[in-house]
Order: C-alpha cells, then structure tokens, then sequence
C-alpha cells in the first residue's frame, strides 16, 4: 500500500510555496545539532606508519529523520484522501463512532479523535469569539449519502448535483471524519456566506491547529470538484493540518501531490 512521506510531500509543498508563498517557513525537518551523534574523538593515537597530512574535514553525514508516514488509502485512515477519482474503501466502509459531544442537530456522530478536536476546536472558538462551534451534518452511512445524492440529482439533475454532493462511496462524511458546522448563532448555516460571519473567519484561520482543515476553499473545484463548502471541515489529524498550513497549500490534494479530481473521471 503506497504510503505518502512528509519527505515526498515536501518537494510539492516547497513548490507551492515558492510559486504561491514564498516567505512562509517550511516545517523543520532537520535535527538540531545537539542530537547530531558525533562521534567522539579517540584519546589514543594510533601509530602512524605514514606522516599524517593535513587534517580534511570530512563533513559528518547527516542522518535522514524518520519520514512521518499518512496511509491515505485505507478507509478507517484519518488521513485517508476521498474525492471524485479516490472512492473510499470499502465503498461503505462503517467506522467506530460517538456522538458529537459539542452543540449539534441530535444525531450527529463521528470518530472518537474527531470529538474530541471538537471540544478543544469549540472551546478555542468560544475563547477567541465569543461563540461556539455547531454540528448540523457528521458521519453518513453509504444509504444515508444516497439518499442525499440522489435528492440533489432529482431536483437540479446530475450536473449540478455532483458539484455539491459526492455520490455514494465518494463522500467523505462516510469516514466519520467530516462535519459541517456553523457558529451557535445558527448564522448562515449551509451558507457561502458563512465564510463571512466571525465563525466563518475564526475557523479558515484556525482549524488547522486542532487538525481539520476547509475542504473545499473558494475556487478550487477544478481540484476538489466541489463548490465552495466554507462549512465542511475534514479532520486530518494536527500533524498534516500543520504541515499543509505552513506550507500554503489550501487542498490536500496539492500538499500531498495527488491527482486533481474535478470529476469521476
Ligand atoms: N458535500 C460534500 C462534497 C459531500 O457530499 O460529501
Ligand atoms: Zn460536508
């Protein structure tokens, strides 16, 4: 199973960052020279049979940090990449569930590590603005996206449809690591205008720092193949929220250098 390297990934962040950001720091990736293990010099010279020469400086080989691996591919991954062209697997992959412990709808569920980022992403919500963070959709099982897809098909018609809804087996809300979300206020819920509310803000600048990131951002649907979702966070852990953040890559797709998926294909 192909596994993706931050060492991998860095050679496409650092593209981006030069085209798109080039003052923003790339994540540090080497050790510090206090855990270099030099080895110490030996108090005993060897007989030499040759008169020594110059002293060279041979430069100490620096040893390569351990690749911090993300398995993208396997549904119960919580950084598994879906979109148009990467159906999940299983295509109705069931994961382990809680219910959403913050200000939700009723019946909202998702994995145990995206509750709890829930609490602390509400808690440093409330701290910064004010007002707290609001679940109206979660996990969805397989029949659950059909049913949504296919209300979406029969009014607007498939077109359109697919530029909103994943149809079944593509959806990330299937992973249980997706949620979308609006202030307590209720402001703008399912809204592009709720990228202007103090909810909206607070979250595009901050998420990253309890591992979600904004899915689908303004314009790229030529990549996601979704239109603007300011609403729908996908959990990814804080470790690759960070690094995509740092490096100025506003989808996975491009922070992890995979295809775009603007369409099934
Ligand atoms: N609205 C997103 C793309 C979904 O249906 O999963
Ligand atoms: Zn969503």
């Amino acid at each position: 199973m192909p596994r993706y390297s931050r060492r991998a990934v860095l050679t496409a962040a650092a593209v981006l960052a030069l085209s798109a950001c080039a003052g923003d720091p790339e994540p540090s990736t080497s050790p510090s020279p206090s855990d270099d293990p030099s080895p110490s010099p030996s108090p005993t010279p060897s007989p030499s049979a040759t008169p020594s020469a110059t002293p060279t400086s041979t430069p100490e080989p620096t040893p390569e940090p351990a690749p911090l691996e993300w398995d993208i591919d396997s549904g119960g991954s919580l950084q598994v990449i879906v979109n148009k062209r990467r159906p999940l697997n299983p295509p109705d992959y069931a994961p382990q569930l809680v219910a959403v412990s913050i200000a939700q709808d009723g019946d909202e569920l998702v994995r145990p590590e995206v509750d709890a980022a829930l609490v602390a992403l509400d808690q440093a919500q409330r701290a910064a603005i004010g007002e707290g963070v609001f679940v109206f959709s979660s996990y969805r099982s397989y029949a659950t996206q059909t049913t949504i897809y296919q209300g979406f098909v029969n009014q607007y018609g498939q077109a359109e449809a697919d530029t909103t809804s994943a149809r079944p087996g593509h959806s990330e809300h299937q992973t249980g690591l997706a949620v979308d979300v609006v202030g307590t206020s209720g402001v703008a819920r399912l809204s592009v205008a709720f990228a202007s509310t103090p909810s909206g803000q607070w979250l595009a600048a901050n998420a990253w720092q309890h591992g979600f990131v904004v899915r689908y951002p303004n314009g790229l649907e030529g990549i996601t193949g979704y239109e603007y979702e300011p609403w729908h966070l996908r959990f990814v852990g804080v470790e690759l929220a960070t690094a995509m953040t740092q490096a100025g890559a506003a989808t996975l797709e491009e922070y992890l250098a995979l295809p775009a998926a603007p369409d099934y294909g």
